[in-house]
């Protein structure tokens, strides 16, 4: 994949239009910014943006990833250690804050920062100084614009003790949110423009595919959006896109009148049912949204059942593990199915037991309790 050389803002809606705005105005000042929004809505574009059109963007920009890095890794990461504080340290390392002197660092994730680390932070935020680990002393002063990033909602975390108040009031004293992209379906069709660019394929997609792209509800956001791109481009044939291309968990939210040609009822089951056994996508995440927008129909989803029901021979608990689901949300999964008339009899897929009423009289459902026969659709 080409790396982005022009990290600017893509898109027109006005959402869009009113984060540039307020990038704009935090660029002038030195104010810690805290910049929320799902996965994949740009967050870290937006952190770039606002190191670039400000006075330090002659200096680094040094982005920390605090999800992906064990605490002590994280701390010698920021704060950098002294030689022979743990084995393998030979020599002294400079921390990504020392690095960043005069330039901005980002914190990304830093919902994802443990308590200790937090306060580790919160010392530094307060006196500017780098304490490598090992060293006895404060090693340097730095001046550093703090930019942070989370995808979890920081204000539940402090209700529920595991993230500290006062750095949160710290981190966010200018707080930026990056609204996900189905609420700014303008953005659709320049951003895949522009995503098509990146690709230098010169691909084109067809009207009917963009008008499918355009009412897909993106969880994963412009990174999914560039993905499913990249796709197409590499994928495609003749350099023309057209709805039958288009990766099958986008297919299901094409409207009927399109789907219509392309024989709608028979793939979007077998499109969802592929796409969650192959793990990319989950059922609460993909397929439930799809349904609560009305862009599947009870019929797609018990036929999808049907399909979960054929591969694990009838037993609805081995299903979620096959559509992504957390065995906690098993009574969620039944109660979603009985609520929009979506469960399937999974006797008719028990082996042997096809077609005959009297296989299992009464059925446990998972609260312990038992169903009347007619109703018998759930077994433990
Ligand atoms: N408005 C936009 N215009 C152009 N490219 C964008 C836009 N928003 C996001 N992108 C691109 O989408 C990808 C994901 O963006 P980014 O990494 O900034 O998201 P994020 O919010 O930090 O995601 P995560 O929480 O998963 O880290 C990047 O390649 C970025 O360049
Ligand atoms: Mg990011």
């Amino acid at each position: 994949m080409r790396q982005d050389t022009s990290p600017t803002l893509v898109g027109n809606s006005a959402v869009l239009a009113e984060l540039k705005d307020e990038i704009a105005r935090v660029a002038k000042s030195d104010a810690k910014v805290l910049i929320t929004g799902e996965s994949g809505t740009g967050k870290e574009l937006v952190a770039r943006q606002i190191h670039l059109q400000g006075a330090r963007s002659h200096r680094p920009f040094v982005p920390v990833n605090c999800a992906g890095l064990t605490e002590t890794l994280l701390e010698s990461e920021l704060f950098g250690y002294v030689k022979g504080s743990f084995t393998g340290a030979h020599r002294d390392k400079v921390g990504k804050l020392q690095l960043a002197h005069r330039g901005t660092v980002f914190l990304d994730e830093i919902g994802e920062m443990s308590l200790r680390m937090q306060a580790l932070l919160l010392r530094f935020l307060e006196n500017g100084e780098i304490q490598p680990v090992g060293a006895d002393t404060s090693a340097a002063r730095v001046d550093v614009r703090v930019i942070s990033a989370t995808n979890r909602n920081l204000a539940e975390m402090v209700a529920a003790g595991t993230f500290r108040e006062d750095l949160m009031y710290r981190i966010k004293v200018v707080h930026l949110h990056v609204p996900p992209l189905r609420e700014r379906a303008e953005d659709i069709r320049i951003l895949i423009r522009h995503a098509i660019e990146r690709t230098q394929s010169g691909i084109v997609i067809d009207d009917e595919a963009l008008q499918v792209l355009e009412r897909y509800r993106w969880p994963g956001n412009v990174r999914e959006l560039q993905n499913v791109v990249e796709q197409m481009a590499w994928l495609g044939t003749d350099g023309t896109v057209g709805v039958q291309d288009l990766p099958a968990a986008l297919l299901a939210a094409a409207p009927p009148t399109i789907m219509r040609k392309h024989d709608r009822r028979r793939q979007v089951a077998d499109d969802l049912f592929q796409t969650l056994g192959a793990g990319t996508h989950k059922f609460w995440d993909h397929v439930y949204p799809l349904f609560l927008a009305r862009d599947i129909t009870r019929h797609d989803v018990r036929e999808l059942v049907r399909r979960g029901l054929t591969a694990t021979s009838g037993n609805y608990r081995a299903m979620l593990h096959l559509f992504g689901i957390d065995a906690r949300d098993y009574k969620r999964f039944l109660n979603f199915l009985a609520a929009h008339d979506c469960n399937v009899d999974f006797r008719q897929f028990r082996n042997g037991a096809a077609g005959r009423t009297d296989a299992a009289p009464v059925v446990t459902v998972p609260d312990g309790g038992s169903r009347a026969p007619d109703s018998g659709r759930y077994v433990n």
